[in-house]
């Protein structure tokens, strides 16, 4: 009662684009709440709100819906909530609980009787809550599988939701600095790790395959992937398709990892033509993120991640970037978050986090690859600015872009064959301001190629 569950699952309702149903709000409309404690007094309250709840919960169409804080007293609104939901406890104490509502409910008239109920009901809470949250970002998180603790790896045989056997996946490096740690977390149930090449090279047919033959869990198996984007791509896309689909839960450990590439359930490896030209849509069951292990992650592979902290500001209309770092980390995955379960397939709005991205691939193929991603998205975001006729100093104080030594005409082909130009003309992710994106844009080719010379150093 007074955690505003109300206000929170209306803004969590827009932020996942779901319907939102307040159970209270649904009484009311039939008849005021104090009404009905009036006449009826608590047990018909309780009974209206048994009908309103299992109706909410019944329903085929996914919602968010709000409860009022005594329903979980119901056994039958428990029992559907097991079957039927993800539940979360939005959490606030006695206190300020008491400062927000006091005089205003049935059941908040004595500060007494309301201190009693709160502690008579904590257990109920604990019992019921599948996520705690505070605030917003906490709830999307929470809706998606996405867990930010920092610490969180010591903590991974509890978040990993198996009963199950666990196989880890790694590549060579990580495995050597938090293997042991994992394996260590995960107890008995951690069977195998099996090590990736670092980098790229893992994200080949040939080590796929490799890692198939490996696997010897059963269906109920879960498979963790513990590394950055290149692991959680591979091992993400192994256990999409062992035995048609096996759960899998994501520890990404770069920058990259913890606010773009372990969000959203894109898997996907290369093909010799391409980069991620196979892969599948396969939501990790969880998602843990631990910012300690970014403390041994080198300083070119946190500029990588930077370089996607300043995108997601970008599309958000928020200074992201200027953050404490890990606050930075949890906006970022959050906003991705939402955006992937408003869009899972990419068939919509998602296609906005390609800002900067088609210059970005333009450079990186003309480089054969050899030039480093957050570097080719920091030029690539300050193209795709310059083009929406915006203010580019923000790419220019956090990312210091610098020219790329490539062949022009090698980069220009190389944009031309992008996937996102239709009949020669490049549609493209410009900002109308920061925070309003606007996908598909059409525009004119001698625009798109001037703007790419400019990233390109003679
Ligand atoms: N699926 C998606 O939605 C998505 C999104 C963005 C990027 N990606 C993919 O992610 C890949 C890039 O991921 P990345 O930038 O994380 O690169 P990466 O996985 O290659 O990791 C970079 C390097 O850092 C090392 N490393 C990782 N964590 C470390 C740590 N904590 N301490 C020390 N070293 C560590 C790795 O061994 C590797 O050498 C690309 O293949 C890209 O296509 C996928
Ligand atoms: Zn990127």
């Amino acid at each position: 009662m007074g955690a505003g569950k109300s206000t929170l699952g209306a803004a969590l309702a827009e932020q996942l684009g779901r319907p939102f149903v307040d159970v209270d709000g649904e009484i009311e409309r039939e008849e005021p709440i104090a009404r009905i404690f009036e006449t009826g007094g608590e047990v018909a309250f309780r009974l209206r709100e048994s009908k309103h709840a299992l109706d909410a919960l019944g329903s085929p169409t996914p919602a968010v819906i709000a409860l009022g804080g005594g329903a979980v007293g119901t056994d039958q609104i428990r029992k559907a909530l097991r079957a039927r939901a993800l539940t979360m406890l939005v959490e606030i104490d006695a206190e300020e609980a008491w400062r927000r509502v006091a005089g205003q409910r049935p059941l908040a008239q004595d500060e007494a009787a309301f201190r009693t109920l709160y502690d008579q009901r904590q257990p109920l809470y604990d019992n019921a809550a599948d996520a705690r949250t505070a605030d917003l970002d906490g709830a999307v998180l929470a809706a998606g599988g996405v867990h930010v603790e920092p610490g969180a790896l010591e903590r991974l045989g509890e978040l990993v939701p198996a009963e199950g056997q666990v196989e880890i996946v790694s590549d060579a490096r990580v495995a050597g600095i938090y293997g042991m740690d994992v394996q260590l977390a995960l107890g008995a149930r951690a069977r195998a790790v099996h090590e990736l090449a670092p980098g790229e090279q893992a994200k080949t047919v040939e080590s796929l395959e490799a890692l198939w033959h490996a696997l010897r869990l059963e269906r109920s198996g879960t498979l963790v992937a513990l590394g950055g984007g290149c692991t959680t791509d591979v091992a993400g896309f192994a256990a999409a398709t062992y035995f048609r689909g096996i759960d899998w839960v994501a520890v990404p450990t770069t920058l990259v990892g913890q606010v773009d590439a372990a969000i959203g359930g894109k898997t996907a490896i290369d093909l010799p033509d391409g980069k991620n030209l196979v892969g599948s849509f396969h939501w990790p069951v969880r998602t843990v993120i631990d910012a300690v292990t970014l403390e041994t992650l080198p300083e070119e592979e946190l500029a990588n991640g930077r370089a996607e902290v300043v995108k997601t500001g970008l599309l958000a209309g928020e200074p992201i970037w200027e953050l404490p770092p890990g606050e930075q980390v949890r906006r970022a995955a959050a906003f991705k978050t939402a955006l992937c379960l408003r869009d899972p397939h990419d068939h919509g709005e998602r296609a906005q986090l390609n800002l900067g991205h088609t210059f970005a691939h333009a450079l990186e193929a003309a480089a054969d690859y050899a030039l480093p991603h957050g570097r080719a998205v920091a030029l690539g975001l300050l193209a795709a600015l310059r083009l929406s006729g915006l203010e580019t100093k923000v790419v220019e104080e956090t990312l210091r872009p610098e020219p790329v030594r490539v062949d022009r005409d090698a980069a220009w082909a190389a944009l031309a064959r992008d996937k996102k130009v239709v009949d020669g003309t490049p549609r493209l992710v410009l900002l109308e301001a920061p925070g309003a994106p606007r996908v598909g844009v059409e525009v004119p080719s001698a625009d798109v190629r001037a703007a790419l010379d400019a990233l390109i150093a003679n």
